[in-house]
């Protein structure tokens, strides 16, 4: 069951117990839980060193929530794991103004993914071919025998095709719905157990057996609409920004160079989500980057575009993209702070993490296109950056705005000068 409101305004303003407790209410979480799950970062060294080898310690990220949601109709509150000031701001501005549009629409296809199993040195491919295909029922039986929790629970493989890459080397894929886990494991272990068996078949000799990241039949989508009003800065009107945006999509649609770094943008909120809850961030953007040059040329995973309503123009936002993700299995099993934020999501399905995670790409990518429309991204990311030193230089409750505010109009973010605007502000109220 999703939060019952992740509208929390002014929840930046407020210490980290303060947005503790605020977060443990809006999610019915105890408190403790929450504290215990992020203490240290989530996992000790002795943690650690059964997850990977000749651990040292560990190395913790800050993990913070983005606010204002709104997926079909109901709210989420999404964690994120991220290094990069502004993402998680970016992300909760550009999703409250979605929220004036209604919010993000998704929509998902069945967790399917593919185990390659590569043959080389086929001798007759046309006849190689025609044998596993013959064989799929048999091939199919076998590869589900290899996974029987899976099968029990209602998955497992139902589909395998034949791919003729080189006149004398074919891959055969193996189609496996994973349900609510991300796969690689169950899709590998299906590509082994059934691998000797295809290459029997097509008389050459076995290659490969792994699964395939480019999850094309696992994809995730989300849209949104949003008013002109809603979009509108302090120095440009909405409509005005409606179409900066629109451009900004339209220079990534013709320039791989700049799809490059739309994506990146996209992947920001992306990657967030997918490292808070415990999943391979790698082999989520190694689909996003392979499915977005699948037509030979780089193109960007969000477009906008303008469009007419009886209300008025709107601006209309679509992502499309893999999506690999679980809720059971890997990481997730001995990481604290990754369980945790699955608590905060409330997400019940692998599903419906994937598309709350496109929502979080297509509000980063939102939020990084208005920015860069208008007045570019260093003021924003400078009044952040300014808050945090203030912060460091020891400004509580709303000094840390006043002293920000002071050391972005001076353009000096330096903790000495934040001390001494800290000085001067407290001096001039106690006088
Ligand atoms: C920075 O992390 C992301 C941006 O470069 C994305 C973009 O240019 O769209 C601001």
């Amino acid at each position: 069951m999703p939060a019952k409101n992740s509208r929390l305004p002014g929840l930046y303003k407020t210490t980290i117990l303060e947005r503790r407790e605020a977060i443990s209410d809006a999610i019915e979480i105890d408190i403790d839980e929450l504290d215990a799950a992020l203490l240290g970062g989530g996992i000790d060294a002795d943690a650690a060193d059964k997850i990977v080898e000749n651990v040292l310690g560990t190395y913790a990220l800050p993990f913070g929530v983005a606010l204002n949601f709104q997926v079909n109709g109901s709210d989420y509150i999404v964690p994120m794991v991220v290094e990069e000031p502004s993402v998680i701001a970016a992300a909760t501005n550009a999703a409250k103004m979605m929220r004036a549009g209604g919010g993000f629409r998704t929509s998902i296809d069945r967790s399917i993914m593919a185990s390659q199993v590569q043959v080389f040195d086929v001798p007759n491919m046309p006849i190689a071919a025609e044998r596993i295909l013959a064989a799929k029922r048999v091939l199919l039986e076998k590869a589900a025998v290899s996974v029987p929790q899976l099968v029990s629970l209602g998955g497992g493989p139902e589909d395998l095709e034949v791919r003729a890459l080189t006149p004398d080397m074919l891959a055969v894929h193996i189609y496996t719905d994973c349900l609510d886990a991300m796969g690689a494991n169950m899709v590998n272990t299906i590509a082994e157990a059934i691998g000797d068996d295809i290459a029997g078949l097509a008389d050459g000799k076995l290659g490969l057996r792994i699964l395939s990241n480019l999850c094309d039949r696992r994809l995730v989508r989300a849209s949104c609409k949003i008013p002109a009003d809603a979009l509108a800065t302090k120095h440009t009107s909405g409509e005005e920004t409606m179409d900066a945006i629109v451009n900004a999509s339209r220079f990534a649609e013709v320039d791989p160079y700049r799809a490059a770094t739309h994506n990146k943008g996209m992947m920001n909120g992306i990657d967030a989500v997918v490292i808070a809850t415990g999943n391979d961030w790698r082999a989520v953007e190694a689909a996003a980057h392979a499915f977005a040059a699948r037509s030979g040329q780089y193109l960007p995973l969000a477009v906008w575009r303008k469009v007419q309503t009886s209300d008025g123009p709107m601006l209309e936002g679509g992502l499309e993209m893999p999506m690999s993700l679980g809720i059971v299995g890997g990481t997730l099993r001995v990481h604290p702070a990754a369980r945790l934020a699955l608590r905060i999501l409330r997400v019940e399905s692998a599903s419906e993490l994937s598309q709350v995670v496109a929502c979080a790409g297509l509000a980063s990518n939102l939020a990084a296109l208005r920015a860069l429309g208008t007045e570019g991204i260093q003021r924003g990311h400078m009044s952040l950056h300014a808050r945090s030193v203030a912060l460091n230089a020891g400004a509580q409750n709303q000094e840390v705005q006043q002293v920000a505010d002071a050391l972005a109009s001076e353009n000096n973010t330096t903790v000495e000068r934040a001390r001494e605007v800290l000085a001067e502000i407290r001096n001039a109220n106690n006088s």
